[in-house]
C-alpha cells in the first residue's frame, strides 16, 4: 500500500524485512531496511529515487496503485547506488520520455551503472524544477556519501528528501519517526552514521550549516532508508551535527580475540584498570561480535584498546578487519593501546601499533605482551595499561 506523506506526495518504496547484510557483506542490518521512493503528483509528476531491483514487482504495484507510471515526467536520481537506482531501467522502459534528473557527478555515475540513452538533466545546488504548484530545489551533497549524492527539497511542503543522509537500516510497519521505538531508531541511525558517514564528518558539518543558512522551512525529512522524520524533524539534523563533531564519551572499548584465553585474561585485567579509575568499558570478542556493532561502539568511545595473540607471525584474522575499518573510517579524538599474547615470535603487538598509528589514534600507554599465559606481573601490567588509558580518557 502506498502511504500519503503529504497532499499528493506518496511513499511508494518497499520494506526489506529480511536483509541482514548490506553492501554485499560489508554492513550488518539486524533490523532489515527499507528503500524509500517518493511520488509527487502535480501538473508534472516526479518520482524521487527508485528501489533495489529485486523488489521491482512490489515497487511497481505500489506505484501503479497511484498512477500509470508512463505519466511520470521526472525521475529524480539523488544517488546512483543500486539500492536506490536499481529500478531505474524498469521505470524508464515504462516512461521513456521522462527526464532523469541527476547531480553533475550523477551525470557520469548513473550512465556508468546503466549505459542507457535516457534524457538527462543535470542540476546544481540551487537549481529548481517547477512541477506546477510545487517546486523542487536541488542541493548537491558530494560524499554524503558518494560523489553524486544530492538532496531534493519540495516546496511549499517543506519536505527534504536527502537520500541516504539521516536514514536508518530499520524495517518497520510504520513510516514515521513518531510511530516507532525511539531507542531502536536512534541505535540504527547512529550505527548508519558511524559505519558510513564518519569519514565525511567535516562535510556533514558544512552541509548542515549550509542547509541551516538557507533558512528553508523543514517540515519533514524523508530519507531513502528507514522512517520519515516528521515529529521534530530537525532532531536528526542536530544529532548528525553532534555526531559529526566526534566528541566521544569518556569510556572505552576493548576489542580482542583469543585462542587459549591468555589474551582474554589480559583484556579483562585491562578492564579492571579502567574501572579502577572510574572509566566504563565494553569488551568485544571479535570472533563472536558483529563488526558493525563494534564500530558503532568505537564511534561513541574515546578509548580503543586492541589485543590479539600472535598467529603465523601476525594477527588473528578476526582482528584484521576491524583494524582496516579504523583506518578507513578516520575516527577523531580517540586514544589507543595494544596488548597481546604469544608463544615464540610475538609480532601481533607491532602490527596493532602500526595500525593504530596509521589510523591516527595516539597510543597512550606502553603495550603489554605476555608470553604463553600471562603471569601476575603481566596481569598487573595490563591493569596499569587500563589505568593509563583511563587517565588519557579523563584528561581535559
Ligand atoms: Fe542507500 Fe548509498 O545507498
Amino acid at each position: 500500500m502506498a502511504i500519503d506523506i503529504a497532499r499528493d506526495i506518496h511513499w511508494v518504496g518497499v520494506v526489506d524485512w529480511g536483509i541482514r547484510h548490506f553492501h554485499g557483506h560489508e554492513l550488518s542490518t539486524h533490523r532489515g531496511t527499507s528503500y524509500n521512493s517518493y511520488l509527487i503528483r502535480d501538473k508534472k509528476i516526479a518520482l524521487v529515487d527508485t528501489v533495489w531491483d529485486p523488489f521491482s514487482s512490489e515497487f511497481l504495484a505500489r506505484l501503479r496503485s497511484i498512477i500509470d507510471p508512463s505519466r511520470i515526467d521526472y525521475v529524480i536520481t539523488n544517488h546512483s547506488e543500486p539500492d536506490h537506482s536499481g529500478c531505474l531501467p524498469e521505470i524508464m522502459r515504462l516512461c521513456p520520455n521522462a527526464t532523469v534528473v541527476v547531480s553533475p557527478r550523477g551525470a557520469t555515475s548513473v550512465p556508468g551503472h546503466y549505459h542507457a540513452q535516457w534524457k538527462f538533466q543535470q542540476v546544481k545546488t540551487g537549481d529548481t524544477i517547477s512541477l506546477g504548484e510545487r517546486t523542487l530545489t536541488f542541493v548537491e551533497a558530494p560524499m554524503l556519501h558518494w560523489p553524486d549524492s544530492m538532496f531534493t527539497y519540495v516546496s511549499p511542503d517543506g519536505i527534504l528528501m536527502p537520500n541516504d543522509a539521516f536514514g536508518q537500516h530499520y524495517a518497520t510497519a510504520f513510516r514515521f519517526n513518531d510511530q516507532v521505538n525511539r531507542d531502536e531508531l536512534y541505535q540504527e541511525a547512529l550505527k548508519y552514521y558511524a559505519n558510513i558517514l564518519t569519514p565525511f564528518s567535516d562535510r556533514v558539518v558544512n552541509k548542515i550549516d549550509e542547509l541551516i543558512g538557507m533558512k528553508i522551512p523543514v517540515n519533514m525529512i524523508a530519507p531513502s532508508h528507514g522512517v520519515i522524520w516528521r515529529d521534530d524533524p530537525l532532531q536528526i539534523v542536530h544529532a548528525y551535527r553532534e555526531w559529526a563533531l566526534q566528541q566521544p564519551q569518556k569510556k572505552a572499548v576493548i576489542l580482542y580475540d583469543t585462542m587459549w584465553k591468555a589474551t582474554r585474561r589480559m583484556a579483562e585485567a585491562i578492564g579492571e584498570g579502567l574501572v579502577a579509575e572510574g572509566v566504563g568499558f565494553k569488551l568485544f570478542h571479535m570472533a563472536t561480535t558483529d563488526r558493525n556493532d563494534a564500530i558503532a561502539e568505537i564511534f561513541q568511545c574515546k578509548g580503543v584498546i586492541i589485543g590479539s595473540p600472535t598467529l603465523n607471525n601476525g594477527l588473528l584474522p578476526t582482528i584484521t578487519p576491524i583494524l582496516e575499518d579504523l583506518r578507513g573510517l578516520s575516527f577523531k579524538n580517540k586514544v589507543g593501546a595494544a596488548f597481546g599474547s604469544f608463544g615464540w615470535s610475538g609480532e601481533c603487538i607491532k602490527e596493532i601499533e602500526a595500525h593504530l598509528e596509521r589510523s591516527k589514534i595516539p597510543i597512550v600507554a606502553p603495550s603489554v605482551r605476555a608470553k604463553w599465559q600471562p603471569n601476575e606481573a603481566d596481569l598487573a601490567a595490563c591493569r596499569q595499561l587500563g589505568q593509563q588509558v583511563a587517565a588519557a580518557i579523563l584528561k581535559d
